[in-house]
């Protein structure tokens, strides 16, 4: 049996602000060690908003209302003393548009481990930042120019790059928000082969809008409609033989006008 390492329970998000928006509902759902779950569904359905969730990601934004709980490794994630930081360091967060520090390569794969202090000696923190580096297959592209602003990088090595720092402090998982969406499709061939080798050894949350992707990537697919789960099972499972006719309208191919969610509902 796998172990769970990250999980839901009735975890509901509602935006307070000038509308009152329920974008997730009463959310289970537990994520196993080393798998893959791809998060899908019509836009405007909640994927960012729960993904965020997961991570403590709504604390620093006002008029946000959580309730219910996310365990990780059966220990609360909000019903606890821990500063956020603490869970974001064992939950890295990859979002959709690559961010580089205004720091140098080098020192963007180096930043969490001078924060939080994960290494003995600069060729310990030299080895981790090469290795991070060749994890997200970014190494060889840029070795000449460890020490040159992240900022020349392409937008696809920005987001292989920030890959490397979320996975520099070791997390135990990794979520990411539709990574390869505004990367053109080289780029998002390299970034998903990439996720694909972390994959073997990474618990990874990804949300994204390619049923493609997710047929090529995810162990686990979770169908999102209106902030609720309408079904998740195994990717092979919830592709050939979807239970719910939701479901089935959904991955036998609807544009995604069709289903786009007014913000009105
Ligand atoms: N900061 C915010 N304030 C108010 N409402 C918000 C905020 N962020 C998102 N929403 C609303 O919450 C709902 C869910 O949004 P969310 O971004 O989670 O959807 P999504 O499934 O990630 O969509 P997409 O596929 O377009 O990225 C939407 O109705 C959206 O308008
Ligand atoms: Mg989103």
């Amino acid at each position: 049996m796998t172990d769970t390492v990250l999980e839901t329970e009735n975890l509901a998000v509602t935006y307070t602000g000038d509308r009152r928006v329920e974008a997730v509902k009463g959310v289970d759902l537990a994520f196993p060690e080393n798998r893959l779950t791809a998060i899908i569904g019509p836009s405007g359905c909640g994927k960012s908003t729960y993904l965020k969730a997961l991570d403590r990601l709504h604390d620093i934004q006002p008029n946000v209302e959580i309730t219910g709980e996310v365990y990780l490794r059966g220990e609360p994630v909000y019903d606890t003393d821990e500063p956020a930081p603490e869970i974001r360091k064992q939950v890295g967060y990859v979002p959709q548009e690559p961010t580089a520090l205004p720091l140098s390569i080098y020192e963007n794969v180096a930043y969490g481990l001078r924060i939080h202090g994960l290494f003995d000696s600069k060729d310990d923190l030299d080895e981790l930042v090469e290795r991070h580096l060749r994890k997200v297959n970014l190494f060889e592209e840029v070795s000449d120019r460890l020490d040159a602003p992240a900022a020349g990088l392409s937008t696809g090595q920005i987001q292989r790059l920030c890959l490397a720092r979320s996975l520099a402090v070791e997390p135990d998982v990794l979520l990411c928000d539709e990574v390869t969406s505004a990367l053109d499709p080289i780029s998002a061939e390299n970034v998903e082969e990439t996720l694909a080798e972390l994959a073997e050894e990474y618990t990874i949350v990804m949300v994204t809008h390619s049923m493609d992707q997710a047929k090529r990537l995810a162990d686990e697919v979770v169908f999102l409609y209106l902030g609720e789960v309408v079904e998740t099972n195994d990717v092979r499972s919830f592709f050939e033989d979807p239970q719910h006719e939701r479901t089935k309208r959904f991955v036998s191919g609807p544009t995604d006008d069709e289903y786009a969610v007014s913000d009105a509902t």
